[in-house]
C-alpha cells in the first residue's frame, strides 16, 4: 500500500452552481502507524475573488501547507464534509473491503458529489459533472429494503446501492438517504431493526416540541412506507434555484471544539467551550450563544444524551457563519432518576443534567442566573406538555410510556447553590 495518498477537494462556490477545483490534500502514513495530513489550497483557487476558506481558524486562504497528525491527518472541516458510520458502511459494502483496507482517502473519493456542506473529493483535478437526479419520494420503499439488506450483511444490487449513496456523505450512524420532493432537498432517516420503538416518529416529535420551545429546528415530516415511517428532515445546506441547488458550507462542533469523536477527546466536548467558540465563529455570536444555551437545556429536559459535537453546526451564510437549525433530538429513555449525564460538558459540574449544573456558567453563553433560569422555566412549561404533544404527533401510548423516563425526570430539578 502506497504511504502517501491524495484527494483534490472541490467547493461549489457560495451562491453560484459552480464547483471548482479548491485545494490538494495529501495523506502520508509514517512508519509507526501514525498519520500526517498536508493541505494547500490551489494558486488558481487562491486568485479567485470569490474563493472561501473552509475554516477561517485551521485553513485561512494562503499558500502555507497546513499539517494535521489528528484525525489521520484529515482537517476538521473536510471531515465534516466525508462519510461517517453509516456512510462508511455503504462504502465498504459498494467496494467489498473491509475497513481495515481502506484509507480515509478511499472513504472521501468514493462519497457521492452531494455529500453534506459544499464541499467535494475526487482523484482528478477536474471536479465530475454534477448530478442533477435525486432519489425521489416513490423509491423510498426500495432504498429502505435496500439500508434493511447492507445491514444484514445481504448484497444489494448496484442500481440500488447507487440510489442509496447519495445518503453516504451525510453523517450519524443510523441509515439514510437523500430526497428531492416539491423542489427541496430532504434527508430520509431510516427505521433500523434494533429500534425498540418508533424512533422516527419520536425524533418527529421531539424536533417539534423543541420549535414550541422557541429553539429554531429543522422542517421535517413523516412519510409512511410499508408499514414504517421514514423522517422527512428538510436539508439546511441546500437551497433550490432554477439551474440546481446551491450549497453552503457546514463545519460541525467537533471542528470548531479542535476535537475528534473518540472518547478520548471528550474533555473538549463542552457547550461553555462551544460557546466561547461563538464568540469568534458567530456572525452574530449572542443570539448564537443564547440559542445554544436554550438547546442544552432541552437536551437536559429530555435526556437527549446523542447530543455530541457532531449533532451541532454551523452553516455558511453570504454574512458569515451562524448555528444550524437543530437536527438529531432524541429521548434516551434511562432508568436512573438519580442522575443522567449528556454527551457534551453542561458546567462546573460536568455533564450532569440538572439545573444548578445548567445555571452554573450561564454567563460564558452571555446570560445572567435570572435570565438563564427565566429561559429554563419556559422550556420546562411547554416540555411539561410532552405527552399531549407527541400523542398528537401520533406516537403510540406505548411509546409515550416507553419514552416516559426520559422527560424531566426528578433529578433534572436538583438544586445546588451556584455559587458552592
Ligand atoms: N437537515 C439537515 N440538513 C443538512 N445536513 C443535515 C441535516 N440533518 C443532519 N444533517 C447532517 O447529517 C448528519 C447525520 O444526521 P443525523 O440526524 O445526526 O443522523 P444520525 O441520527 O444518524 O446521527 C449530521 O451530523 C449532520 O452533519
Ligand atoms: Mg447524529
Amino acid at each position: 500500500m502506497p504511504s502517501e495518498r491524495q484527494a483534490y477537494v472541490y467547493v461549489q462556490l457560495p451562491g453560484t452552481l459552480n464547483t471548482v477545483p479548491a485545494a490538494l490534500l495529501k495523506v502520508e502514513k509514517l512508519r509507526d502507524g501514525t498519520f500526517v495530513g498536508r493541505f494547500r489550497y490551489g494558486d488558481r483557487y487562491l486568485e479567485r475573488k470569490d474563493a472561501v476558506e473552509f475554516d477561517p481558524f485551521q485553513l485561512p486562504l494562503g499558500s502555507a501547507v497546513y499539517e494535521f497528525t489528528k484525525l489521520k491527518g484529515i482537517p476538521g472541516a473536510v471531515r465534516d464534509a466525508g462519510p461517517d458510520a453509516w456512510g462508511r458502511r455503504v462504502i465498504e459494502h459498494k467496494l467489498q473491503r473491509s475497513p481495515g483496507d481502506l484509507g480515509e482517502i478511499d472513504y472521501l473519493v468514493n462519497g457521492p458529489q452531494d455529500g453534506a456542506g459544499y464541499l467535494s473529493f475526487g482523484l482528478k483535478l477536474e471536479p465530475p459533472a454534477p448530478k442533477r437526479r435525486y432519489n425521489r419520494t416513490h423509491q423510498l420503499a426500495e432504498l429502505v429494503a435496500a439500508a434493511e439488506a447492507i445491514e444484514e450483511g445481504k448484497r444489494v444490487p448496484e442500481h440500488i446501492l447507487e440510489q442509496l449513496e447519495p445518503g453516504t456523505s451525510m453523517g450519524g450512524a443510523r441509515p439514510k438517504a437523500t430526497i428531492e420532493d416539491d423542489d427541496r432537498l430532504w434527508v430520509g432517516k431510516f427505521p433500523e431493526k434494533a429500534d425498540r420503538c418508533n424512533l422516527q416518529r419520536v425524533e418527529y416529535a421531539t424536533l417539534e416540541l423543541a420549535r414550541r420551545c422557541g429553539i429554531a429546528v429543522c422542517n421535517s415530516r413523516l412519510e409512511s412506507v410499508g408499514g414504517h415511517d421514514v423522517l422527512m428532515v428538510e436539508r439546511f445546506d441546500r437551497e433550490h434555484t432554477e439551474g440546481g441547488y446551491l450549497r453552503f458550507g457546514l463545519v460541525s462542533a467537533l471542528t470548531m471544539l479542535d476535537c475528534e469523536e473518540s472518547y478520548l477527546d471528550r474533555e473538549r466536548w463542552s457547550y461553555p467551550l462551544l460557546a466561547d467558540q461563538l464568540r469568534r465563529w458567530s456572525d452574530k455570536p449572542d443570539a448564537d450563544r443564547i440559542e445554544l444555551f436554550r438547546r442544552m437545556v432541552f437536551n437536559a429536559a429530555v435526556t437527549n444524551n446523542d447530543d455530541h459535537p457532531r449533532n451541532h453546526a454551523l452553516r455558511r451564510t453570504a454574512r458569515g457563519w451562524r448555528l444550524t437549525p437543530a437536527y438529531d433530538l432524541v429521548p434516551a429513555p434511562l432508568v436512573s432518576l438519580e442522575r443522567r449525564d449528556l454527551a457534551m460538558t453542561i458546567g462546573k459540574y460536568g455533564r450532569t443534567a440538572s439545573i444548578y449544573n445548567l445555571l452554573s456558567q450561564c454567563e460564558r453563553f452571555g446570560l445572567t442566573v435570572e435570565t438563564a433560569r427565566t429561559e429554563i422555566e419556559s422550556i420546562v412549561a411547554i416540555v411539561q406538555t410532552w405527552r399531549e404533544h407527541f400523542r398528537a404527533c401520533g406516537v403510540s401510548a406505548k411509546d409515550v410510556e416507553y419514552m416516559a423516563p426520559a422527560f424531566l425526570p426528578e433529578c433534572f430539578f436538583f438544586e445546588k447553590s451556584v455559587e458552592s
